[in-house]
């Protein structure tokens, strides 16, 4: 037999907004050994909306677990090797659906959609000081579209069968995490109904100093207490899977993605950062055990929880809404690529947007600027632009959201990083890499395993008490091997470029007043 097979294996389910993937790690060298990915369609039913099919959402997660069991049969890896399974997902994104039938009540409302922007507007018009930091101090949050809260609300006042099955005892709310924990532990025949902290933290429900459901925040946004599923930390036995090839194994750790990302990217200590670029792009800073409150725009999370006695961690984040999105709609909404890596070809083939600034506030501004009614803007054109222009634009202006949200970061903290590690698909463009470092006029370091967030994920999973197969404490987690950009361009050119993004920022802001 093969040597291979005798070694404990951890997975990690990692449900996207773009995408579904189940990932196998080796935990004693937080090696991939093998994967499986399917992309989740996203549908756009009104101007603003996004919403995905929750059945979808289901099927992807027991396709993708199938299809990695199947390639871990042919590498003649015994699939019992598996000891327990950690759920990783897109955050916010809201969910209703009946626990007597065990179906959704109504689509996902996808964490971009800008559906409540009026809602938001009439609370903030009615907070005291007309203040969108209202609620902070206990949530960590701005009033905005972005957390569940709204859209929880939305869905309790829109749809009827959501406001029938609440009166009726039969209404369970979660996030993504929720719906897929509650499912494959049982669903309508003894699921389990929970989430984790972090996931907890951006509902806008939770206090983040008291890590409980608030009775005064669910009285603001007129939310049933009892909908909510239970708040637990990230890294216990939650319950076991009920079904498919890997029936019988414990799921075992949980966090938002980009706490997940944190985590696999080894930030355990006071200052670590990293950047995730997926569908948007999320910049999250380790603050230790006390929440630090941002003067500049950040958002205050929580970063993990790392079992039911640990201390809850927290980290500054700067959100971006959109990064790969921005790549998908060249692709599928204008046309001008035909799929992602063409973009880096062609930009490259640009070299230069040649004054050419590509806004996409397409679901309003996150960080710093919190702006529900900006919108997407492409400015200074001429004659001369085409569409590589435009491509190596879109490319830049991922990187200069990034710059944004780097410069809060380092405001609020006074202490500037000197490097930054970066992950998620978008990094394997090696232009975006080299323009990212230009931009910051920093290194910027990526890992060569990329799936950083699923590794989070597994880590937590597998150092659950209870099944301890992955040592958190050990000296091999500081170092995962990556590989450095250096910057390229000088100084006064990066902050020439900076100042022309900024500029065109303001011409996105107000739009939709
Ligand atoms: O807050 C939204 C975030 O969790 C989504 O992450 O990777 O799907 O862009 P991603």
């Amino acid at each position: 037999s093969n040597g291979i097979t005798a070694d404990p294996l951890v997975a990690a389910i990692d449900q996207g907004t773009s995408s579904t993937r189940f990932l196998v790690f080796n935990p004693k060298t937080a090696e991939l050994i093998s994967h499986h990915q399917v992309e989740i369609s996203q549908s756009f039913p009104k101007e603003g909306w996004v919403e995905e099919d929750p059945m979808e959402i289901l099927q992807s997660v027991h396709d993708c677990i199938e299809r990695t069991c199947e390639k871990l049969t042919q590498l003649q890896i015994d699939i019992s090797s598996i000891k327990a399974i950690g759920v990783t997902n897109q955050r916010e994104t809201t969910l209703v659906w009946d626990k007597e039938t065990g179906k959704p009540l109504y689509n996902a409302i996808v964490w971009l959609d800008l559906r409540t922007q009026s809602t938001v507007e009439r609370l903030i018009d009615k907070a005291p000081g007309k203040d969108k930091n209202h609620l902070k101090h206990k949530t960590g949050l701005p009033i905005s579209t972005y957390f569940s809260a709204v859209k929880l609300r939305w869905l309790l006042d829109n749809v009827k069968e959501v406001a029938e099955a609440v009166f009726s005892h039969r209404a369970m709310f979660g996030t993504v995490d929720s719906w897929i924990i509650w499912c494959l532990t049982g669903g309508k025949s003894g699921g389990v109904h929970c989430t984790d902290v972090t996931n907890a933290s951006r509902t806008m429900l939770f206090n983040i100093h008291t890590l409980e459901w608030d009775s005064e925040l669910c009285k603001y946004f007129d939310v049933p207490v009892e909908i909510l599923p239970d708040v637990r930390s990230s890294s216990e036995i939650y319950g076991i899977m009920k079904s498919g090839s890997l029936t019988g194994v414990p799921i075992s750790g949980c966090l938002g993605d980009q706490s997940a990302a944190l985590v696999g990217q080894m930030c355990f200590k006071v200052g670590q950062a990293k950047n995730t670029y997926g569908t948007g792009c999320f910049l999250l800073c380790n603050t230790g055990v006390k929440p630090v409150l941002s003067d500049h725009g950040l958002l205050t999370t929580i970063a993990y929880k790392m079992g039911r006695d640990k201390p809850a961690f927290y980290a500054l984040e700067g959100s971006v809404a959109i990064a790969g999105a921005v790549v998908r709609w060249l692709k599928d909404n204008m046309g001008i690529i035909q799929s992602s890596q063409e973009l880096e070809k062609l930009a490259s083939a640009a070299g230069s947007s040649y004054g050419c600034y590509f806004v996409p506030a397409f679901s309003g501004l996150y960080a710093p600027y919190w702006e529900p009614s900006a919108r997407g803007i492409i400015c200074g054109l001429t004659q001369f632009t085409n569409r590589s222009h435009l491509a190596f634009a879109a490319l830049e202006a991922v990187c200069f959201q990034t710059r944004e949200i780097l410069d809060a970061m380092n405001q609020d903290s006074g202490v500037p990083l000197t490097q930054l590690q970066v992950d998620g698909g978008m990094t394997s463009n090696r232009l975006l890499m080299q323009l990212q470092s230009d931009i910051l006029c920093i290194p910027v370091v990526r890992p060569t395993m990329s799936e950083t967030t699923a590794l989070g994920a597994a880590m937590a999973a597998g150092a659950a008490e209870g099944v301890n197969v992955w040592d958190l404490t050990s000296d091999s987690l500081t170092s995962l091997p990556s590989e450095k950009f250096q910057p390229k361009i000088n100084l006064e050119e990066s902050e020439f470029r900076y100042a022309r993004w900024k500029k065109a920022v303001q011409r996105s802001m107000n739009w939709e007043t």
